[in-house]
């Protein structure tokens, strides 16, 4: 025992020093001439972490941080320098030192994400004959990349991806690569390489190939074989590929793992050859264009764990084999058109943890075999036809999941309330689905939910009281558009989205927590004083962006306390009982996009604080009481979209400042005590004279990164054809000037007939008086002229005939005299228009036209008239019929508040674009003829 022991311990002694020498044989082996070389390189660097600090002269260079060296022969093998997220050290910059040449024996330079920005790949580089592993990726890169590289034959890893601007003239340099594996050259212009795949194909050991983002347009001309023998990894995504899905991929049958193609340009359907990929887990193809059917034999792809096909236009229903992929661990067949039913067979993908089949056509009821799912994480079924109820067994075993959509589909969630779910959810997106009438309340034992949102989900019931204080950890909360129920007097809300709009609350305001930064309970009956709101001390420090607590009947005044609220971009305290006078305070918050007032019993002026207020878009003040004059510098909003100040006590006059608001749409001083002539500079208001873009929309926001879908849309109430419409998502459509109802005096100014965008245009109710500007009729858009009871008289110019659009006229009660200009269009209207103006004649009115102005009517317009009547004819019927048309469809969209669909709103705008074309074309025409 003893002797055993006594070796033991020999032994020990033995192998410890053996240890012991063969590490200071390590640690000795730094030769001088490496070490001198590897300073040299670090004095041409910028280290502004001082990364760099173990390198000194006093030091082994083997211990220095990122380099290692070869334990036996002692040589520097590998510099590690790069300088990954969440990295202690700042990126180096400087210059990269020919020093490196004497490394005889580096096998590995690691250089990547630094900040070598402008600086061009060093050609000596390309002498380092010992390098297998060279990666400058995401390091500001720039220039041409040196044809030396080439001479690296043993290299087995290239990455210069995702520098600056790298050019490639041509690829042969890569192909003297042969021992290549691994290159990623993504993010250089690769549009010109008309024979890139040809070239590269020819590196027999290449497994992974990363050309994202190269402008690649195609795969070159067809080739039979290819020699990657061992390509594993291809992407190409983030290219221009226009073409269909290469057959030749399908070669790569026995080696391709990852095929990732998504956002190309490809077309035409996915080839059924695609199931010769045997051993492919991971095929991206999503936000191509792809058509057609899915074809059954993907099913064949048994090693099958991610499947993208997105965001392409598929069609036709999902492939029952699809249940074979047993191996399927994300499945996105998101954003196509995919028709007939969820597969039963579904319930066989036991490792699914993504199942995203939202935005489709999807019909019939959520399987139960989903319900088996236990490993599913995310669950999308949204924006689907799909019906029948939901039950606790559709979920029985969904012990994983933490993201369930089943927003816009017609499914019923009828669950029992004492349900308590197996999973804990962190995002249920339940709107306008059916989870109501009785309020859901398995939501209680889910203290995950970071989003919720049930909008317009049915539900008519009391709030429970245990809700409120569960909102705390919840930061996106939508209920809008429901019956709800309860009083929010004492209620304390923290989440940072939070619309409880068009719902039946009542109370007073709830309190806010400095989280919040949306906050909207328009169309409530919240009552009582907004003042202890808006001046509540704890509320000073909010991010709060958007407050719309419009159509409730809130009271009181605004206290003074808007220096709280200096993050507010929307304000909209419409439709309440609030007085008083507009605080000078409101000067404070001068990021705000939107301010409207409007019906209210505000009175006072408008403060001139104001003026500060200068980023504002909207201005909504109408229905109040407010009086003086329309300060001058609210002429000098530069960004002013919407000006509507109707139905107050605003005296003076309109000032030729005026047209300087070049963005104004609308501009609605109706129903004031406005004097004076109107401006006759109006054709300097940009936007009224149609040099605009018709498809930003600037009054809309997007709130939440997550959920960019909930926009928040301004929306305005005008009264374009005598009766009030709600304007939101057409808005931006709407050019408007009404001046209705004042004491306006003079001649209507001809430069309004520059004003070619304008579409309705009220001057009722004024005084004015001379003719009606004779080119009116180059406004081709106008749809509704209202220059009734004034004092103009003279005729009506032929040219208003030309107004195709025009579905609402009222010249009625002027001083107008002669013939009604015959055309399709003016005889449309009822005499009605024309009433009360004594001398005009011709239908519609019942009044003939003497025999005299007969004559002259005759001589001046008859003849041109005969001219092109054949053609013209036809051509105003079609004119006028489609307008009808248009309207027909568009009207119902744009002025019901209920149907406001994204969709509808889409092809309504197709129609008006495809409608204004048309008139163009109609109109020259005419021009021609
Ligand atoms: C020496 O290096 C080789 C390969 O780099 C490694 O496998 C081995 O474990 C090292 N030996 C020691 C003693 O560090
Ligand atoms: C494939 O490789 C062979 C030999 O390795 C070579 O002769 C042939 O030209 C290559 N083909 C292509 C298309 O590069
Ligand atoms: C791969 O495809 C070739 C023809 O393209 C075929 O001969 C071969 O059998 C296929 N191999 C597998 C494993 O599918
Ligand atoms: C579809 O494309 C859009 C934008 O191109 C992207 O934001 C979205 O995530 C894609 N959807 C899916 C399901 O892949
Ligand atoms: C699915 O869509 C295809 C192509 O649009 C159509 O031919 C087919 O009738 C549709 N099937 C069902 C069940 O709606
Ligand atoms: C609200 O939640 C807190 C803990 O999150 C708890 O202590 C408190 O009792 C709850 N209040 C109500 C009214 O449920």
């Amino acid at each position: 025992m003893a002797v055993s022991y006594a070796t033991q311990v020999l032994l020990l002694i033995f192998l410890t020093t053996l240890h012991f020498n063969v590490i200071m044989a390590a640690a000795m082996t730094c030769g001088e001439k490496e070490r001198n070389a590897l300073l040299r390189f670090k004095h041409g660097l910028a280290d502004p972490s001082s990364r760099l600090s173990s390198w000194s002269d006093k030091e082994d260079c083997c211990t220095w941080l990122g380099i290692i060296c070869n334990n036996i022969t002692g040589k520097v093998i590998e510099i590690n320098l790069d300088t990954p997220v969440g990295s202690p050290y700042r990126e180096l910059s400087g210059e990269i030192s020919p020093s490196l040449l004497e490394l005889k024996s580096l096998i590995r330079l690691d250089l990547s994400s630094n900040y070598f920005v402008l600086t061009p790949i060093p050609n000596f580089l390309g002498s380092m004959e010992s390098l297998r592993y060279l990666d400058l990726s995401l390091s500001g890169f720039m220039g041409l990349i040196p044809h030396q590289l080439g001479n690296l034959s043993s290299l087995q890893h290239l990455n210069l991806g995702y520098n600056y601007a790298l050019q490639i003239d041509n690829l042969n340099w890569i192909s003297r690569l042969s021992s290549l594996e691994y290159l990623d050259l993504s993010g250089s212009d690769l549009h010109k390489q008309v024979d890139w795949f040809q070239v590269l194909s020819a590196l027999p050991s290449l497994s992974e190939l990363h050309l994202e983002n190269c402008q690649i347009d195609n795969l070159g001309p067809p080739k039979g074989k290819t020699n990657f023998t061992h390509l594993q990894v291809l992407d190409l995504s983030n290219n221009n590929l226009n073409q269909e899905i290469p057959s030749c991929l399908s070669n790569l049958n026995t080696t391709l793992v990852q095929l990732d193609l998504h956002n190309n340009l490809l077309q035409g359907e996915i080839p059924k050859s695609i199931s010769n990929l045997q051993n492919i887990k991971i095929l991206d193809l999503q936000g191509n264009q792809l058509s057609g059917a899915l074809p059954d034999s993907l099913g064949q792809l048994k090693n099958l764990e991610v499947l993208d096909v997105g965001n392409n236009t598929i069609t036709y229903p999902i492939p029952s084999s699809f249940a074979n992929l047993s191996s399927l661990r994300t499945l996105n067949l998101a954003h196509n058109k995919l028709n007939g039913t969820i597969p039963k067979s579904f319930g066989s993908l036991k490792n699914l943890q993504v199942l995203n089949l939202g935005a489709n056509s999807l019909t019939g009821d959520m399987p139960l075999t989903l319900g088996t799912l236990s490993d599913l994480v995310t669950l999308d079924l949204s924006s689907n036809f799909l019906e029948g109820s939901v039950k606790e067994i559709n979920f029985v075993r969904l012990l994983s999941l933490k993201e369930l959509r089943l927003s816009s589909t017609n499914l019923f969630l009828s669950i029992n309330s004492g349900w308590i779910p197996p999973f804990e959810l962190e995002y249920a997106l339940l709107s306008s689905c059916i989870v109501g009438p009785k309020f859901p309340e398995w939501l209680r034992k889910q203290s995950s939910i970071k989003v919720l949102t049930m909008s317009k989900t049915g539900i008519a019931d009391l709030v429970p009281s245990w809700f409120w204080n569960w909102t705390l950890q919840v930061d996106f909360l939508d209920l809008s558009n429901n019956l709800l129920n309860g009083d929010l007097s004492n209620t304390f809300l923290n989440s940072s989205f939070i619309n409880l709009s068009s719902n039946l609350f009542k109370g007073e305001m709830p309190s806010v927590s400095a989280n919040v930064e949306v906050l909207n309970i328009a169309n409530n009956s919240i009552s009582g004083t907004i003042s202890p709101f808006l001046c509540d001390k704890t509320n000073a420090t909010n991010k709060l962006s958007v407050l719309d607590v419009s159509n409730n009947v809130l009271s009181g005044d605004l206290g003074n306390c808007w220096v709280h609220w200096q993050a507010l971009v929307h304000l909209n305290l419409g439709g309440n009982n609030l007085s008083g006078e507009i605080p000078n305070s409101i000067g404070h918050m001068s990021q705000l996009v939107s301010l409207l007032l409007d019906d209210n019993n505000f009175s006072g002026h408008i403060p001139s604080m104001m003026q500060n207020c200068s980023t504002l878009k909207f201005i909504d003040m109408g229905n109040n009481q407010l009086s003086d004059t329309i300060p001058a510098w609210m002429w000098e909003m530069q960004y002013l979209m919407v000006l509507r100040l109707r139905s107050n006590n605003f005296n003076g006059s309109i000032t030729q400042k005026m047209c300087q608001l070049s963005s104004l749409i609308v501009l609605d001083l109706a129903n004031n005590s406005l004097s004076g002539s109107i401006p006759n500079c109006l054709d300097d208001m940009k936007t009224m004279a149609g040099v605009d873009d018709f498809f930003t929309n600037p009054l809309s926001y997007s709130y939440g990164s997550d959920f960019s879908y909930n926009n928040y849309k301004e929306s305005l109430v005008l009264v374009p054809k005598g009766d009030e419409l709600e304007y939101k998502d057409n808005l931006i459509l709407v050019r408007m000037v009404d001046l209705s109802s004042n004491m306006l005096s003079g001649a209507i100014p001809p430069e309004i007939s520059k004003l070619s965008a304008l579409r309705f245009l009220n001057l009722s109710k004024n005084n004015l008086s001379g003719e009606i500007p004779k080119d009116m009729g180059k406004m081709i858009l106008l749809e509704s002229l209202d220059l009734s009871l004034n004092h103009i008289s003279g005729e009506i110019p032929q040219s208003l005939s030309d107004l195709s659009f025009l579905s609402f006229l009222n010249l009625s009660y002027n001083n107008l005299s002669g013939r009604i200009p015959t055309s399709t269009q003016l005889q449309s209207f009822e005499a009605l228009s024309y009433t009360g103006n004594l001398e005009l004649c011709g239908p519609p009115v019942t009044n003939n036209c003497t025999s005299k102005e007969e004559l002259s009517e005759g001589t001046s317009v008859g003849h041109s008239d005969e001219k092109f009547f054949g053609t013209s004819e036809f051509y105003i019927g079609m004119g006028v019929g489609f307008a009808a048309g248009f309207w027909g469809v568009c009207s119902l969209i744009f002025f019901n508040r209920t149907w406001r669909h994204a969709y509808f709103h889409f092809l309504c705008y197709l129609r008006y674009l495809i409608y204004v074309t048309i008139v163009l074309k109609v109109r020259r025409l005419f021009t021609t003829l």
